[in-house]
């Protein structure tokens, strides 16, 4: 970029680690609308907190009502959307916190673009497995109903595609599962993560 210079700051990341006592990095939900990301993600930080570790959540309807509320659902305003959040997870990363991001993220390309933004050791992906007949079956805000008839127009999983990932860090299944146990597993996975080595 012309005319611009990162300025190296004396506190930087790892110091930032030390004083919290923890690394940081990203834990991103990825799933379709109503799959229960959002759920997990607040059960996820809420344990984490407990233990003492600096968390911050970052979810789909809360940035896009501040942040990103000129951005709408179209290709490019959800790469838009990613991509800003992608920086601003790495920012909180760069703080020395633990970010909890929800988002559908629907594309493959999507999720790489956003892994080599905030760096592939700082990545863990989670994707919540929920087939779209359930999602539309709980429809807890409505939204399925309104893509059905057309009222509402790319919706992820009716009229825009979702790409499972292929390799996820973990995968849960909340048809299967009880939430409780997605959780602890998405914990155990993180701990290791946790430790300054
Ligand atoms: S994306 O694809 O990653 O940019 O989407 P995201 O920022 O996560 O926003 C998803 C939430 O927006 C609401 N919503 C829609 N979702 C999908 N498609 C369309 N067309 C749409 N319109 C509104 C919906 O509440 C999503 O929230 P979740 O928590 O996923 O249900």
């Amino acid at each position: 970029m012309n005319n611009i210079f990162p300025h190296a700051f004396q506190v930087d990341r790892m110091d930032r680690n030390k004083l919290k006592g923890h690394n940081s990095f990203v834990i991103w939900f990825t799933g379709l609308s109503g799959s229960g990301k959002s759920t997990l993600a607040n059960m996820v930080e809420k344990e984490l907190y407990q233990k003492g570790i600096h968390t911050f959540s970052l979810d789909g309807d809360n940035v896009r009502s501040g942040l990103n509320n000129n951005l709408g659902f179209a290709r490019e305003d959800r790469e838009e959307n990613l991509r800003r959040i992608a920086e601003v997870a790495k920012l909180f990363v760069d703080s020395g916190n633990v970010v909890i991001a929800s988002f559908i993220s629907p594309l493959s390309s999507d999720r790489n673009f956003i892994k080599n933004i905030i760096g592939s050791k700082d990545f863990v992906e989670v994707f919540v497995n929920t087939p779209l007949e359930v999602c539309e079956s709980r429809d807890v805000k409505g939204l399925y109903k309104k893509a059905r008839i057309g009222e509402i127009k790319n919706f992820t999983g009716i009229d825009a595609p979702y790409e499972a990932p292929f390799s996820p860090e973990v995968e849960v299944k909340t048809d299967l599962e009880d939430a409780e146990v997605s959780v602890s597993r998405i914990v155990e996975y993180v701990k290791n993560k946790l430790e300054i080595k």
